[in-house]
């Protein structure tokens, strides 16, 4: 029977090790991980499915924040969705929903807003998220735009959203930079 546990009971190396598998070695390269370097996941946001004792699934979120390019208001506060990873022999079973479902009703009673994630919408609509729209938020690197979805935690939180998502500015060091520099460079 599969149960789903706090992140911290399983074993990081064995997490990596799924994530490899699910997503290919290579996963580090896509523009989401801009977001996530120098960054911790949320701890309190960890989850992974069990059967028995052998690890079948993980989720975790990190912290974000959405500036906006129009205006000097203040960034607004997301978390973001992801990697979301089953082992691919027990895909289909129902552990994908049931790991997002958990994290989004924690996230929820934890306060948060906004959830953002770069996937696939056929998938993520079952849990209610929806494509942004043209233009309407930036990643710091290429990414489809189709697949950039969101959803609110609650209501109108998504409304006239629009900018840049970053890393959040306690980190200390906004992924946007790192690209505009780069783009700067010779
Ligand atoms: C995508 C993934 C998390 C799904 O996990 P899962 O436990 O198999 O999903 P569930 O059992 O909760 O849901 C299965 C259903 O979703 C559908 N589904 C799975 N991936 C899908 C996708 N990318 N697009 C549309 N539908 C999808 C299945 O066809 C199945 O449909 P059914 O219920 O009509 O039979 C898993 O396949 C995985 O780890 N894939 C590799 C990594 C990845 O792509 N992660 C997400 C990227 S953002």
């Amino acid at each position: 029977m599969i149960n789903i546990r706090p992140f911290r009971e399983a074993d990081p190396a064995a997490v990596e090790a799924l994530l490899d598998r699910s997503f290919g070695p290579d996963r580090q390269k896509k523009t989401v991980y801009r977001l996530r370097e120098g960054v911790a996941a949320l701890p309190e946001l960890g989850f992974v499915a069990f059967d028995n004792k052998a690890l079948r699934g993980s989720l975790q979120f990190w912290p974000i924040q959405i500036r906006p390019l129009q205006s000097d208001g203040a960034p607004v506060p997301a978390i973001l969705l992801g990697p979301l990873a089953v082992e691919p022999a027990y895909a289909g079973r129902g552990i994908g929903m049931g790991l997002m479902r958990v994290g989004l009703q924690r996230a929820t009673q934890l306060g948060h807003k906004l959830v953002i994630l770069v996937g696939d919408l056929p998938y993520y609509s079952r849990v209610d998220f929806q494509r942004v729209g043209a233009e309407g938020l930036r990643l710091p690197g290429p990414v489809d735009p189709n697949r950039v979805l969101i959803r609110a935690l609650v209501e109108g939180a998504a409304r006239n959203l629009e900018g840049l998502i970053e890393k959040p500015a306690a980190s200390g060091d906004h992924a946007t930079d790192t690209l505009e520099q780069r783009e700067a460079a010779p």
